[in-house]
C-alpha cells in the first residue's frame, strides 16, 4: 500500500467533496484505486476483499453476476460467461481473420454476431427472456459498460461518494467522484471509442489515459530528477505485450490556480511519453490458450474412443480446461513440471496428466511467441530513435513480466539484468498512476507537481481533397491536443479527412487507417445571399477550425469559425443587409437551421429592415459565424449514437435496479435465516430460560420451526423484501421481550448504584448550599440560589426517593422470568435530571438574589427561608408544582 501523506485540501471555499478514481479494466482482471483527500491512497477492495476483480461478467437466470462470483460460473455455465471482453473493442465483425475475434469467441464460448453498427455482439447461450425481441444479446460495449458499473459502485461505496460526469476543460468545478480509465497506448481511436461508450453507459465521461504513462506517473511520484532520465516500462499483460519509453525531467511550467487569478510559475516533474512498442498476439492468454489447447489434445489421445463428441465442443470441458491452464501457466513459472488433475472432466472421465515447463516453452517457441514477447522493447528503442545504453532502467510492470520465458525473450531482446529495475508494486503501478494523473487535472488537490504528456502511437495526417497528407499530431508525446488551420476564400460546404499516416498501417492490426471525415457543413446557407446579390466578390471568408484530440485518441472538431470580412475597395453600406440585419439571426441560428438572409437587393429597402439595430451598429463590421464541423467514422464500424446509448444506459439502469433489489431481498433472507437459527438456540440457553416462562419458549420454537419451514417452500423465494422482514418481525416480537428482561436483570445492580449515589450527592449539595444561602441572607450578600429552587429540588430528590423505596418493594417479589417493576433506563433518566439540576445550579456565576436594599424585603426573604427550613420532607409528596428546573 503506497500512503501518499502529501494529499490535502486547499482551503477553497467549496467544501465540495471530491476524489479521483482510477480504473486499470485489464484483459483479465481489473483494478480500481482511488486518490480522496482525508482517506489513504490505496486499491479499492473487490466485494470478496482481493485487490483486483476479475474482468467478467454472467448471468444467473435474470441476475447479474460479477467478479469472482463470474468467474467462478465459467465452468458450470459457459455461455452466460463473458470473459476477455475487452479484446474485441472497437474491433469489427468483419476482421474475419483477426486472430483476437477467433480467440474471444472460443474463450466466450458464445456465438459472436455482427451488430448494426458493424461491432460484436455476443448471445447468451441460456435464453432466460421472456420477450423474445432479443433481449439476452448484448454488444461488447454494454458487457463491458456493466463491468464498469460494478466498479463504479465499489469505488463509491469505498468514497462514500458519487461520480460526477467529468471532462477536461470543465476546470473549477470538482464536486464529486473523478475517473481516469487506462488503455493500451496503441488503442487506435475504434477502440478508445468503445471504451468512452461503454463508460457512457455506465454513467461516467472519463479521461483516458495509456497505462504507460499512467506507470510514469506513478513513478513519478516518489522520484526527483535533477538531470531528465529515460526508462523503458516493459508490461506483459493478460491481453497484450508493450514497451513504452518515458522521459521525467523537471522544468519549469505554468501553474493553473482555482485560488489565484491567472497562472504562476511552478517547478513540475514532467514526464513526456516518448515511444511505444507493442505486441497484440504476445499476451497471457495467448499462452492460457496454448496450454488449454495441448491440454485438450492430450486428453483427446488417451480418451478419443469413448467421448461422446470431441471435448472442444464440450463447452464446460473447455472452460475447465482454460482454468486448469492458467493454473499450469503459474505454477510453471515457479517450477520444471505442473501436474494436471481434472475429475469428471467429459463424459465423466477424469483427466490426468503432466506438462513439463519445457514442453511449455517449445509449444510458445512454435506458436512464434518467444521473440512476440521481446519485440516491443526493440520496436520502443527505434521509434524513439534510442540505444538500450540511453535507457537508465528497464522497469518491469504487469503480472506476467516474472514468467521465465519472458524474461528470457528480454535477455534475447538486448536488455542485460544489469538494466532491469523490478518494480515494487508493478500489479498496480498503472491503476495507481491513473489516479494520479487524474489528481493533476484538479488544482484543489496539493500534489506533487507533474504534468504527463501521453504518447501518440500513430502519426494522424490530415488529407484534403487532391492536397497532400500533412502530419497534424505526430507520433510521440501529445505535446498539443489541438491544431488550428485556417482556409482562405472559402464559398462552399467542404470536408477534409482525418486518418492514421500510411505509415502506421503495418501497426494497425485489422483496424482501417481511415478515422474521420470533417464535414464544414452550412457555409453555403449561410453565403447564399450574398451570392445571389453578387455581392460575395466584395467580401473576403476565410475559415478556421480547430481539431481536438480529447479524450486522448480520439479526435473531433472543437470549433469552426467563418470569418466574414468587407474588402476594403467594396462599396460602403453595400453589404448592410448581411452584416446587420442577417447577423441578429445568424447570432441565434442553430445547426438545423440555416440562416435565413434578408432579401435586400435594395439598398433602401436593407436599411429600412435594418432600421431598429442601426443605432447600435451604424455601419456595417466584420462577422464571425459559428459553423457546424462534424466528425463522421470512416472505418469500418461505427460509434454508438446517442439513441443507442440511451437504450443501453436504460436496459443497464434496469438490471442494476433489479440487482440491488435482489441483494436486499438476499440480505432480508440470510437476516431472517440467521435470526431463526439463533432463535432455534436461544431457548436452550440457561439464563434465557431463567428470564422467560416455559409457555414462552414454546411458542418462540414453534414460530421458528414455522418459518424455518416457510423459508424452504417457493412461497418464500417469490416473497418480496417486505414479507421476509415481517416474518422476521414476528419472531422477534417472541424473543425481545425476554432478552429485554435479561438486560434489565444485569443492568439492575449497577443502575440503582448510581441512583443511590445520586440521591446522596443531590441531598449533600441541598444541604451545603441552604448554608451558604442563609450565610448570605445573614450578610446580606447575594446568593446564587434561590430558596424556592432548593425546595424544588429537594422535592425532588424526595420524590425519586420514595419511588425508588416503593418500587423496590414490588421488585423483590417479583420473579426473573417476569417483567421489571422499574427499568434501568427510569433510574437513569432520573439520576440525569438530578445531576443537570445540580450542575446548572452549581455553574451559576450571577447571584439570583440580590443584596436586599430595603429591610422590607430581607425580612420577606428571612421569612421564606425559615419557612422552607421548617418544611418537612414529606411535605414534598405533594404532586411538584414548582417552577420547571
Ligand atoms: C477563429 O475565429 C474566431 C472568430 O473570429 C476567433 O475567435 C478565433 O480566435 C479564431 N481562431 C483561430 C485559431 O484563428
Ligand atoms: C434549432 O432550431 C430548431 C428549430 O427552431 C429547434 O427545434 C432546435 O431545438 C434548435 N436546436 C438547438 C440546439 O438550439
Ligand atoms: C428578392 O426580391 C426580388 C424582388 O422583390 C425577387 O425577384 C427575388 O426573387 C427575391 N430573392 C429571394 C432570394 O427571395
Ligand atoms: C421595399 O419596401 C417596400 C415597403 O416596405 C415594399 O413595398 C417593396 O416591395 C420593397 N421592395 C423590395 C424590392 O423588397
Ligand atoms: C458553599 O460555599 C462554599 C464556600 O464559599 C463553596 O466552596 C461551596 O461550593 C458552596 N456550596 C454550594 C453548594 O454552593
Amino acid at each position: 500500500m503506497l500512503l501518499v501523506a502529501l494529499l490535502a485540501l486547499a482551503a477553497v471555499h467549496t467544501a465540495a467533496a471530491m476524489g479521483v478514481v482510477g480504473i486499470d479494466y485489464g484483459t483479465e482482471s481489473t483494478k480500481i484505486s482511488l486518490v480522496k483527500p482525508g482517506m489513504p491512497f490505496d486499491v479499492v477492495l473487490s466485494r470478496d476483499s482481493k485487490r483486483k476483480v476479475p474482468s467478467a461478467v454472467a448471468w444467473k437466470m435474470q441476475e447479474r453476476l460479477h467478479g469472482s462470483d463470474a468467474t467462478s460460473l465459467a465452468t458450470r455455465f459457459p455461455g452466460d460467461t463473458f470473459v476477455a471482453a475487452k479484446l474485441l473493442m472497437g474491433r469489427s465483425f468483419d476482421d474475419a481473420n483477426a486472430p483476437a475475434r477467433e480467440r474471444v469467441a472460443g474463450l466466450l464460448n458464445t456465438e459472436l454476431f455482427a451488430s448494426q453498427r458493424g461491432t460484436c455482439e455476443a448471445r447468451r447461450a441460456t435464453d432466460y427472456t421472456t420477450d423474445k425481441s432479443g433481449a439476452d444479446t448484448y454488444t461488447v460495449e454494454e458487457l463491458v459498460g456493466a463491468q464498469l458499473s460494478h466498479a463504479r459502485t465499489l469505488a463509491e461505496e469505498t468514497a462514500g461518494e458519487e461520480f460526477r460526469r467529468s471532462y477536461p476543460g470543465s476546470v473549477g468545478n470538482f464536486g464529486g467522484l473523478d475517473v481516469v480509465i487506462t488503455v493500451p497506448v496503441f488503442w487506435t481511436a475504434a477502440e478508445r471509442q468503445s471504451m468512452m461508450d461503454a463508460a457512457e453507459i455506465a454513467g461516467f465521461k472519463p479521461r483516458l489515459v495509456s497505462d504507460g504513462a499512467a506507470v510514469g506517473v506513478n513513478y513519478a511520484q516518489s522520484r526527483t530528477f535533477a538531470t531528465p532520465e529515460r526508462h523503458l516500462f516493459y508490461d506483459a499483460g493478460a491481453g497484450s505485450t508493450r514497451a513504452t519509453i518515458v522521459e521525467f525531467s523537471t522544468k519549469t511550467v505554468q501553474a493553473e490556480s482555482v485560488i489565484s487569478i491567472g497562472s504562476m510559475q511552478k517547478e513540475a516533474v514532467v514526464v513526456d511519453v516518448l515511444s511505444a512498442g507493442w505486441n497484440r498476439e504476445a499476451s497471457g492468454l495467448a499462452l492460457d490458450l496454448l496450454i488449454r489447447d495441448v491440454l485438450a489434445d492430450k486428453f483427446t489421445e488417451g480418451h478419443a474412443a469413448k467421448l461422446s463428441k470431441p471435448v472442444r465442443e464440450q463447452p464446460r470441458a473447455m472452460a475447465r480446461l482454460l482454468k486448469e491452464a492458467n493454473r499450469v501457466k503459474h505454477i510453471l513459472s515457479a517450477n520444471a513440471e505442473a501436474s494436471v488433475n481434472i475429475e469428471g472432466l467429459a463424459d465423466d472421465i477424469d483427466f490426468r496428466s503432466r506438462l513439463s515447463r519445457e514442453d511449455f516453452e517449445a509449444l510458445v517457441e512454435k506458436a512464434g511467441l518467444t521473440s512476440a514477447f521481446g519485440e516491443p522493447v526493440a520496436e520502443a528503442l527505434r521509434n524513439a530513435k534510442m540505444k538500450i545504453g540511453d535507457l537508465t532502467s528497464v522497469v518491469l510492470v504487469g503480472g506476467m513480466s516474472r514468467v521465465p520465458l519472458v524474461q528470457a525473450a528480454l535477455r534475447a531482446a538486448g536488455v542485460p539484468d544489469s538494466k532491469v529495475a523490478q518494480n515494487v508494486n508493478a500489479d498496480e503501478a498503472a491503476v495507481m498512476g491513473a489516479a494520479f494523473y487524474g489528481a493533476e487535472f484538479n488544482p484543489q488537490f496539493r500534489m506533487k507537481s507533474i504534468r504527463a504528456h501521453d504518447g501518440n502511437a500513430y502519426p494522424v495526417v490530415l488529407r484534403e481533397k487532391g492536397g497532400k497528407d500533412e502530419v497534424i499530431f505526430p507520433q510521440g508525446p501529445f505535446l498539443q491536443e489541438r491544431h488550428e488551420r485556417k482556409y482562405k476564400d472559402v464559398h462552399e460546404d467542404f470536408s477534409f479527412e482525418v486518418a492514421y499516416a500510411p505509415s502506421s498501417k503495418s501497426k494497425l492490426d485489422t483496424f482501417a487507417p481511415e478515422l474521420y471525415r470533417i464535414e464544414l457543413v452550412e457555409i453555403h446557407n449561410h453565403l447564399a445571399g450574398l451570392k445571389e446579390r453578387g455581392e460575395i466578390e466584395q467580401v473576403d471568408i476565410d475559415l478556421n477550425v480547430t481539431l481536438v484530440t480529447q479524450p486522448l485518441g480520439i479526435y473531433s472538431v472543437e470549433s469552426a469559425w467563418l470569418n466574414v470580412k468587407q474588402k476594403p475597395t467594396s462599396i460602403a453600406g453595400a453589404l448592410r443587409s448581411f452584416f446587420n440585419v442577417g447577423a441578429q439571426r445568424s447570432e441565434a441560428a442553430n445547426a438545423s437551421e440555416p440562416t435565413v438572409v434578408v432579401n435586400a437587393t435594395d439598398d433602401k429597402n436593407a436599411t429600412a429592415a435594418a432600421k431598429p439595430k442601426k443605432a447600435k451598429k451604424p455601419t456595417p463590421t466584420d462577422r464571425s459565424i459559428r459553423i457546424v464541423g462534424r466528425a463522421v467514422s470512416v472505418g469500418s464500424n461505427r460509434p454508438m449514437s446517442g439513441s443507442e446509448l440511451k437504450t443501453a444506459k436504460d436496459r443497464l439502469y434496469v438490471a442494476n435496479v433489479e440487482m440491488r433489489r435482489r441483494a436486499a431481498k438476499e440480505e432480508a433472507r440470510n437476516v431472517l435465516e440467521a435470526y431463526i437459527y439463533r432463535a432455534r438456540d436461544i431457548v436452550h440457553d440457561e439464563n434465557f430460560g431463567a428470564a422467560s416462562k416455559r409457555k414462552e419458549r414454546d411458542d418462540i420454537a414453534a414460530k421458528a420451526e414455522e418459518l424455518s419451514e416457510w423459508l424452504n417452500e417457493r412461497e418464500a423465494e417469490l416473497a418480496p423484501t417486505d414479507k421476509l422482514k415481517s416474518k422476521l418481525a414476528s419472531l422477534q416480537a417472541l424473543v425481545s421481550p425476554v432478552e429485554k428482561r435479561m438486560a434489565e436483570q444485569s443492568g439492575r445492580g449497577a443502575a440503582v448504584r448510581r441512583f443511590t449515589k445520586a440521591l446522596e450527592e443531590t441531598r449533600a449539595f441541598v444541604v451545603q448550599a441552604r448554608a451558604n444561602l442563609s450565610e448570605a441572607l445573614a450578610a446580606g450578600t447575594g446568593s446564587k440560589y434561590s430558596t424556592a429552587e432548593l425546595d424544588t429540588l429537594n422535592g425532588n430528590v424526595e420524590r425519586d426517593d420514595k419511588w425508588y423505596r416503593e418500587g423496590e418493594a414490588k421488585q423483590a417479589r417479583k420473579k426473573a422470568d417476569e417483567d421489571p417493576v422499574f427499568k434501568v433506563d427510569e433510574l437513569d433518566k432520573r439520576v440525569k435530571k438530578l445531576r443537570d439540576t445540580v450542575k446548572r445550579l452549581a455553574s451559576r456565576r450571577i447571584p439570583k438574589t440580590r443584596p436586599p436594599k430595603k429591610s422590607k424585603e430581607a425580612k420577606s426573604s428571612s421569612s421564606a427561608t425559615s419557612e422552607s427550613a421548617t418544611a418537612s420532607p414529606a411535605a414534598s409528596d405533594a404532586p411538584p408544582k414548582h417552577e420547571e428546573l
